[in-house]
């Protein structure tokens, strides 16, 4: 990939220029009565409308160079050709490798990582019949109903976001996730389960994080406190991991570990063995159908031209947005409640690949990199806090996602679901003129004098830019395209940022500092070690515990 500093191409001065200018939404739409037409895409069953932006002909276009300046297009054929272009870790790129079908090929420092991705689907693939069917039983010989995933992050996140999007594919088990180092999560998972019908996946890409491990050997010393046998483990313990030394030391046996590869990053690694919850929930063939949807993306992101291309586009309203008009946040908000974690989801997976300060050469941004994520399922994000979208000092887009078909189609729930999904763009985009607002409290009986009391109150501004996603109906194959749309939008802001999406060193100090704390917890000597805030805090613990 070309290191280049996007502030140093024309297109980023011309959109620094056109951006002190920037044309209403009110006014985009009064000009242009067919917007919509042209600003709006279709890949299969996701409908993709980002005509509610502030941008025009000459944004776009510009928008559009400095993705070709920054050379987009070359970057997307390193990641598919498997260069590595993680670059601080050494390493490919290939969450797109784990979607392939098994007639393609990607040859990778001598290894076809497309076979070996498909012999572990299959082993997923037998597995999970085993399980579902009953052939797979306990210690005592008792079909399994409970599933425990225990992973972090990465490992928890993609599989936990996907079974609660996928709830009516479920095939019958019963899914627990436990992430949180808080023995709470785990003693509360395990108060609801059988030790006889339950099976944990310890899903942990290096098999060494913290929170996994703890949460692991502690469901370890509860099985065995009930089975009071080693035997029982490889009956209820499986590993996902790319380590798999370590899933031998840990007590599973390895004909139970399903492998992955370096080249997974965490938050890109549903589609693989982390996924395999995933393929318990809903079955194996619904997990293929996932990957699929996913495919389908990864197809259409190679080989469209920029200009119609929607993860880039996404990628360059998002950079518009925050780069140009100031916006520090994007909201993502689901008109779906089975969706209802895909906006945690999306907060690891953008801000963990985009939070960074350097540039790819190690030098300081003067730019921003990636926004903060963050949202909550419509409705109920309006009656919390859509006041200050509509009414706030700072610029939030947001994405509107929704489903046309209901898994739910109970009484009328979806049409007032999906009324309050379109009005809220609405309203967002233009608002509640003062005009308006004075003929409404007139026809209300207000006096002049109340009226212009209350006026200012209740005026919209408008001209808040939203992209609308709505798709026929949230499935495994669709959820797979949404989640891959989301993810090369990702890939692409980091190319056009001149950053490294696919490392995350900034999660390590605290890690560190963990690390060397737990000893001083250990004892009951008075901490002098650190700066005297931590010093106090750890000591006045200490104190209370
Ligand atoms: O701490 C961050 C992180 O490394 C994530 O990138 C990753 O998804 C998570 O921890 C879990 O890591 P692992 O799968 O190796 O346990």
């Amino acid at each position: 990939m070309k290191n280049i500093n996007p502030t140093t191409t024309k297109a980023w001065s011309e959109l620094e220029r056109l951006a002190r200018d920037v044309p209403t939404l009110q006014h985009l739409f009064a000009q242009d009565k067919d917007r919509f037409a042209k600003y709006h895409l279709n890949l299969e069953d996701v409908l993709v409308d980002f005509s509610k932006n502030n941008i025009n002909d000459i944004i776009f276009k510009n928008l559009l160079n400095l993705a070709k300046e920054t050379d987009v297009e070359s970057a997307i054929k390193s990641m598919f050709n498997g260069d590595k272009i993680n670059f601080t870790e050494n390493r490919s790129v290939l969450h797109i490798a784990l979607r392939k079908p098994k007639t393609e090929k990607l040859v990778v420092d001598g290894v076809d990582v497309v076979a070996n991705v498909h012999r572990v689907l299959e082993q997923m693939k037998e597995f999970t019949e085993q399980v579902n069917s009953g052939t797979w039983t306990g210690y005592t010989g008792k079909k399994i109903t409970d599933v425990v995933n225990i992973g972090i992050g990465g490992s928890d996140l993609g599989p936990l976001m996907v079974t609660e999007a996928l709830k009516p594919y479920n095939q019958g088990l019963k899914l627990h996730f436990v992430s949180n180092v808080d023995g709470t999560h785990i003693v509360e998972t395990l108060k609801q389960c059988n030790p006889e019908t339950t099976l944990f996946i310890i899903a942990s890409k290096t098999f060494t994080t913290q929170e996994t491990m703890c949460n692991a050997n502690t469901a370890k010393a509860w099985l065995l406190e009930h089975a009071k046998d080693n035997n029982a483990i490889a009956k209820h313990f499986v590993a996902l991991s790319t380590n798999l030394k370590a899933v031998a030391e840990f007590g599973i046996d390895t004909k139970y570990a399903f492998e992955f590869w370096d080249w997974v990053g965490g938050r890109y690694s549903l589609w693989s063995a982390i996924g395999l919850s995933i393929s318990l929930a809903v079955g194996f063939d619904n997990f293929q159908k996932l990957l699929e949807g996913a495919y389908s993306v990864d197809q259409h992101f190679a080989n469209t031209p920029l200009e119609k291309n929607l993860p880039v586009i996404l990628a360059l309203i998002g950079l518009w947005n925050t780069n140009f008009l100031g916006a520090q946040t994007e909201a993502i908000l689901p008109y779906d409640q089975y969706m209802h974690r895909f906006p945690a989801y999306f907060q690891q997976g953008n801000m963990e690949s985009n939070g960074k300060y350097v540039d790819r050469n190690g030098n300081p941004v003067s730019y921003q990199t990636g926004p903060i994520i963050w949202g909550e399922p419509g409705t109920n994000g309006q009656h919390a806090f859509y006041q200050l979208i509509h009414q706030g000092r700072v610029l939030i887009p947001c994405d509107f996602i929704a489903a046309a078909v209901s898994h739910n189609p109970i009484g009328d729930h979806h049409t007032k679901l999906m009324s309050n999904f379109f009005a809220q763009t609405e309203a967002l985009a233009f608002g509640k003129s003062r005009a308006v607002v004075v003929e409404e409290l007139k026809k209300q009986g207000k006096t002049a004098e109340e009226i212009e009391k209350l006026a200012p109150f209740k005026v919209f501004e408008g001209n808040r830019p939203t992209n609308s996603i709505l798709v026929k109906q949230i499935t495994p194959y669709t959820l797979g395209q949404l989640i891959a749309l989301y993810e090369h939008k990702i890939f692409t802001q980091g190319v056009i940022l001149n950053i490294y999406s696919f490392d995350q060193w900034g999660v390590e100090l605290g890690k560190q500092l963990a690390n060397n704390i737990i000893p001083e917890l250990e004892n009951n000597e008075t901490i002098t070690s650190h700066d005297s805030s931590t010093n106090g805090l750890i000591n006045a613990f200490k104190n209370w515990r």
